[in-house]
């Protein structure tokens, strides 16, 4: 009812489409395209990963973004109201998918640590220490308390954004130094490229090679588009909630997708050609890498580029600390939105509440790394896997990606698909502007995409079992 009521009253909304698009850009550019694709680009297989994820994201990605914008800008609710507004029996759909961003912001701002960590270690100490062999982790495995306060760091500049409510003004500077970091990107790939070996790691990276074609892979890549393009977890719906009547749908979408894509693609660039070269082979890479990777690679980068080091290590995680800030930002509103939603607290005790579950969680995603004050490391204590192998951290991914992820898209699929209907949302498309992928829209959501995750995920799990060999 209340919800209702909600819909009723006037809501604000992005200024023209492209208030939408940078917002929608700041939210979906962050750690995603910086940290998690180059090192799982380099993990399955380079250049098959690298086609998989592109077909997924102009079909799939596509009609999902489509999807939850659309039905965001239609109810004028966020994720859960969107849902309910079609009978209250859909409401779970929407909470599942709420339920994504409290899995991935405490791993989301263990990472935004780390690179708070490297940002000011350019500052205080030598190019060639951050570049040694062990650095990272030693980092990230020392018993202290250390990576519980770099993680402390990042929470603290994302609590006191949002609850000063600068956010807009992070967007603006975001602005200004996306373009920033895509030059440093492009300045660094080209540099990388000059590496011995360098080639080698283009060519894996660019050239596919079908015989790594696995129901993992895929899964990887479309768990890596949904987290990337910040799908399947309410947040586009609620973008979409506050998108203008009148501004063309399709055209921000694909606007989204092209620079979400291309940023991670370039960040590819910037890193697995190097690891190549610094690891010896793709095959050594293609083993080795995890989600230390940009951390372990950059910075032997950094090192050979003599005094300039120091400034341009400094400058690049200054950036991707800011991709990483306007991401976490737009998970932590998420959930406060949420909780305020469900529970009817203030702002005030929504924020705190959201910043202990991170603040928890984070701590329980370290202790997978290191023993703190004597506790032993709590993979032992879960018997989840050794270091190296299957961290917490890396297991709260694969939960909220490569499982919640694809059965909330699923979820979604079959409920346009077959109970409002592709032709509510395209009806809804029209009325601002014409939809050229309008049969491709129909055909992903209601075919290829239910079917595909099924199998996909069917698939998987009969290979983890070991009943079939893919
Ligand atoms: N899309 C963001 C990234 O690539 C992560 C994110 C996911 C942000 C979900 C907001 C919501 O880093």
């Amino acid at each position: 009812m209340s919800e209702k009521l909600a819909a009723t009253k006037s809501r604000a909304s992005w200024k023209g489409k492209w208030g939408f698009i940078l917002a929608a850009a700041a939210s979906a550019v962050g750690l995603g395209n910086m940290w998690r694709f180059p090192y799982l680009a380099a993990k399955y297989g380079g250049g098959t990963f690298l086609i998989t994820y592109i077909v997924l994201v102009v079909t799939f990605g596509f009609a999902l973004m489509m999807a939850e914008t659309a039905l965001g800008r239609m109810t004028k609710q966020s994720v859960t109201g969107a849902f309910s507004h079609f009978g209250g029996k859909f409401a779970f759909i929407g909470i599942l998918a709420a339920l994504v961003p409290l899995i991935i912001t405490p791993y989301y701002c263990v990472i935004g640590g780390w690179v708070t960590k490297y940002m000011v270690s350019y500052l205080t100490e030598l190019p060639s220490q951050i570049a040694a062999d062990g650095y990272f982790t030693g980092f990230i495995l020392s018993p202290g308390p250390d990576t519980f306060l770099w993680m402390l760091v990042f929470v603290a500049v994302v609590v006191i954004v949002v609850s000063l409510g600068v956010n807009r003004g992070i967007e603006n500077l975001n602005k200004v130094l996306m373009p920033v970091l895509i030059l440093m990107a492009v300045g660094i790939s080209v540099y990388s490229l000059t590496i011995p070996g360098a080639l080698e790691g283009l060519k894996y990276y660019l050239i596919p090679d079908l015989s790594k074609f696995s129901a993992e892979l895929v899964l990887a890549a479309m768990g890596q588009m949904f987290f990337s393009l910040s799908l399947a977890m309410g947040i586009m719906v609620t973008y979409g909630s506050y998108f203008s009547k009148d501004d063309d749908l399709e055209y921000s979408v694909r606007r989204i997708e092209i620079f979400d894509t291309a940023i991670a693609i370039l960040a590819g660039f910037m890193i697995i050609p190097v690891s190549v070269a610094v690891m010896g082979s793709a095959e050594v890479v293609a083993t080795k890498a995890g989600p230390g990777l940009m951390f372990g690679v950059l910075p032997v980068v950094f090192n050979d580029l003599g005094v300039a080091a120091p400034i341009l290590g400094f400058l690049f995680f200054l950036l991707v600390f800011f991709a990483a800030l306007t991401s976490a930002i737009s998970l932590f509103e998420t959930i406060v939105s949420c909780i305020q939603d469900f529970t009817h607290c203030s702002r005030t005790t929504s924020i705190i509440l959201n910043a202990a579950w991170v603040v928890v969680l984070g701590i329980v995603c370290n202790l997978g790394y290191n023993a703190w004050l004597g506790i032993d490391p709590m993979y032992s204590i879960f018997g989840i896997g050794a270091y190296q192998d299957h961290q917490i951290l890396d297991f709260m991914d694969f939960i909220s990606n490569t499982i919640m992820m694809p059965v909330v898209a699923l979820l979604t699929c079959v409920f346009i698909g077959f109970v409002i209907k592709p032709q509510t949302i395209i009806d809804h498309v029209k009325t601002s502007s014409a939809f050229k992928g309008e049969k491709l829209f129909t055909v992903m959501i209601k075919y290829v995409a239910p079917v595909f995750v099924v199998a996909i995920l069917i698939a998987y799990v009969m290979n983890t079992i070991g009943m079939i060999q893919l």
